[in-house]
């Protein structure tokens, strides 16, 4: 018996085919067979324009400053802002995710919203130089910006609700008025989105976006973050606000409230282990829909391909495009850069 025949259903190809009981046989690997057919076959493609560029920029260092827990990530100071954005433009890089590192923190972070404040001072530093060229979003938070590092004001040992929307509503307000195109709120108090836009609307800031970061999970990939923007918690964890990571519903509900506050684009936060959560959102609403890629998705990577355990360039493209195909408009990452040289090179 010859081997085409065997893998037949039916030993007669030319019956099968001409019988109408029998389905015609199907070979997928076609649509495998080259380059070019796989690739004008994809379903999804993963442009360097739907990346966000995380940023961070700090008040004090004259340098710029690696980051210990990001290999490869720096902090900038205020002057090498330009230049770091200029690059990211001749990349096709468009967006950018802006955190601060302030000089001085306190109990109700002032900091966080004072007029020359040192996000304040880089958005207003990228507008001038850029305009709309760039789309400037700003982190509106408290936790870099508190001696307690929570991302609320503590009353009582508890992370107040309500007095903290006042904060946060300030915090938008000032980046708005620093010339912040979106702001992102991830403080996960309720009411924040509604807050924000309330305040945004009565200070003359009607065009201002509002991307939420509506599905937070509580969880251990922040870690090289929180170290990279001097952002721990100083007593307790963040359980109190973020999402548990066995909630899926409850992430549904935290996404359906803020695009009813006024969210313009909502977030799942991290990516990888959340995608599930990322294709429940896409299929449930239309708004658009970031994915966030934490440092901790990106210490892995770089952890295992510093190690030569697998292949570093072959992971960012496979995960970023996988973010996509769950379902995500655009994607925070701190492998923006790689991703787009990896994404020109092999578009030559
Ligand atoms: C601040 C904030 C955090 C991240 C984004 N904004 C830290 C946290 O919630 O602890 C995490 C980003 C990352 O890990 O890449 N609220
Ligand atoms: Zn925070």
């Amino acid at each position: 018996m010859r081997i085409d025949e065997l893998s037949l259903s039916s030993k007669d190809r030319g019956k099968a085919y001409s019988s109408s009981n029998v389905f015609p046989y199907l070979r997928l690997r076609r649509l495998r067979k080259n380059h070019a057919i796989r690739h004008i076959t994809q379903e999804v493609r993963l442009d360097v324009s739907s990346l966000i560029c995380p940023v961070f920029v700090k008040e004090d260092a004259s340098n710029a400053e690696p980051i210990d827990s990001l290999p490869g990530y720096y902090r900038l100071p205020l002057h090498m802002l330009v230049d770091e954005v200029s690059s990211l433009l001749d990349m096709g890089i468009k967006a950018i995710m802006l955190f601060g590192i302030p000089r001085a923190k306190d109990e109700y972070a002032t900091s966080a919203y004072d007029g020359n404040g040192v996000v304040q001072k880089a958005i207003s530093m990228i507008k001038k130089e850029f305009s709309d060229d760039i789309v400037v979003i700003t982190d509106v938070c408290t936790c870099q910006y508190t001696t307690h590092g929570h991302c609320g004001l503590v009353k009582d040992g508890t992370v107040d609700n309500d007095s903290t929307l006042h904060i946060l509503a300030r915090i938008a307000v000032s980046h708005a008025n620093a010339g912040a195109d979106v702001v992102a709120p991830s403080a996960m108090m309720d009411g924040q989105v509604r807050a924000i836009r309330e305040a945004l609307d009565d200070n003359g800031f009607k065009d201002t976006l509002i991307m939420s970061y509506s599905a937070k999970y509580y969880s251990s990939l922040y870690s090289p973050f929180r170290k990279a923007a001097d952002s721990a918690p100083r007593f307790g964890e963040r359980k109190g606000y973020q999402l548990n990571y066995a909630n899926a519903r409850e992430a549904i509900r935290e996404i359906e409230q803020d695009i009813l506050e006024g969210a313009d684009i909502v977030m799942v936060k991290p990516a990888l282990a959340y995608l599930d959560i990322v294709r429940l959102a896409r299929d449930r609403f239309d708004n658009p829909l970031a994915a966030y890629s934490v440092s901790g998705e990106y210490a892995l990577v770089k952890a295992a391909g510093m190690q030569g355990l697998i292949d570093e360039d072959s992971a960012i493209i496979e995960f970023l495009t996988c973010i996509k195909r769950a379902g995500a408009d655009m994607i925070i990452t701190y492998f923006a850069k790689r991703a787009a040289e990896i994404i020109n090179g092999r578009g030559k």
